[in-house]
């Protein structure tokens, strides 16, 4: 079988919904196509380190793999489990929503230094708040622990799905379209969104149940999804006979970032998340990253691009651009030596890249 043009494979093409809006995903016919190009043993497990929303996960799933999918980002985690709630709860979806907002209204949450307060007028923050604890009183085990990144692991499927509706009430909130899809910043003024964050979450409520009915959903007990830095996998040597993915490309995309408000509504503050940002792949916070860290001999070519950033005489290239590239190749090196250790030895794969561009040299 031949693979169709790239450009076939994007969301806009693809005949399932995007389940939730993110810049980076592939489409589910992506993964079909390969699938059927690599041919897995059927009891064959497959990975994604860089699982984002989880396409390969799902599409694996759905077609008898058992599937693990990785993410350094719990709301990718959070989201891709959301993706592997069965399509028998559609009838519940809308009236275990109303009883969440119907207990919400007992609630009067206490928001001092919430950092949501510096993003939305202050009785939204308290309103979207009463329905997160209404929410989670229902659905997250009374022992959830939230500043544990690993507690993300064990949430259930319907758990994650409510919380990806309420990563939607707050971006559907928020509503300010910047020019780069990927960056949210602080707005200069507190946001005051037009409707009640009630309304809005039964909006995306709407939005979900569309989702049911367009893209079946789909489980069965052999998919795992949990965070984990691609550098480092909890995956036993030589397991693994496929990996389809998509690392974060050399275009300083700040992948923690563009989910920013999602990570604030998690409870997470600044501080947390500036460091989860220094792990993300491709990070352009590289103050920290000392040269001497710095691999050299990964390859001629990456070492050639990174004498040419060097030697460049632009502004910033060789120190901020030069440590940003050294940086990216050094974490991608790992992160690959690590899926060639999982890997068994007949396994198979396929990656998705793409170039990039410093000035005009072709640096990826
Ligand atoms: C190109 S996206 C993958 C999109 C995915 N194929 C989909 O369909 O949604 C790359 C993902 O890598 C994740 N990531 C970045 N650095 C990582 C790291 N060090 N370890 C694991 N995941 C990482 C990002 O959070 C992002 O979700």
């Amino acid at each position: 079988m031949e693979l169709r043009s790239p450009k076939l494979y994007t969301h806009k093409k693809s005949k399932t919904p995007i389940f939730y809006p993110y810049y980076a995903g592939y489409s589910t016919e992506f993964v079909e196509d390969i699938l059927k190009v690599l041919n897995p043993q059927k009891n064959g497990r497959i990975i994604d380190p860089w699982n984002g929303t989880g396409t390969t996960t799902y599409v694996a799933n759905q077609q008898g793999f058992e599937a693990i999918g990785f993410d350094l980002n719990p709301v990718m985690i959070v989201i891709s489990k959301a993706r592997h709630t069965t399509s028998d709860f559609q009838t519940s979806l809308r009236p275990l929503a109303i009883e969440i907002l119907n207990s919400a209204k007992d609630q009067i949450p206490i928001i001092i230094n919430d950092p949501l307060l510096d993003w939305f007028i202050e009785p939204f923050v308290k309103e979207i708040r009463a329905i997160q604890q209404s929410m989670e009183r229902f659905l997250y085990p009374s022992d959830f622990q939230k500043h544990n990144f690993m507690a993300w692991n064990e949430l259930s499927n319907v758990a994650a799905l409510y919380t990806t509706i309420l990563f939607r009430t707050i971006k559907n909130a928020y509503n300010i379209k910047g020019s780069n899809p990927t960056w949210i910043k602080t707005p200069d003024e507190l946001v005051h969104p037009t409707s009640s964050a009630r309304d809005i979450f039964m909006n995306a409520v709407e939005e979900q149940e569309s989702y049911f009915k367009h893209g079946s959903l789909f489980a069965n007990e052999t998919v795992s999804l949990s965070l984990a830095n691609s550098k480092c996998l909890p995956v036993e040597n030589e397991s693994i006979s496929c990996v389809i993915t998509s690392p974060p490309y050399l275009t300083r995309i700040d992948y923690l970032k563009a989910t920013w408000l999602e990570l604030l509504l998690l409870g997470y503050d600044e501080s947390v998340l500036q460091t989860l940002r220094k792990d993300m792949l491709g990070t352009p916070i590289v103050r920290d990253f000392k040269p001497n860290e710095i691999t050299t001999g990964i390859s001629d070519t990456c070492d050639k691009i990174l004498d040419f950033v060097l030697r460049h005489n632009s502004h910033a290239s060789s120190t901020y651009y030069y440590k940003t590239y050294a940086k990216y190749f050094n974490d991608l090196y790992f992160s690959i030596m690590e899926i060639h250790r999982i890997m068994q030895k007949n396994g198979n794969g396929a990656i998705v890249v793409q170039s990039s561009y410093y000035k005009e040299q072709e640096a990826c």
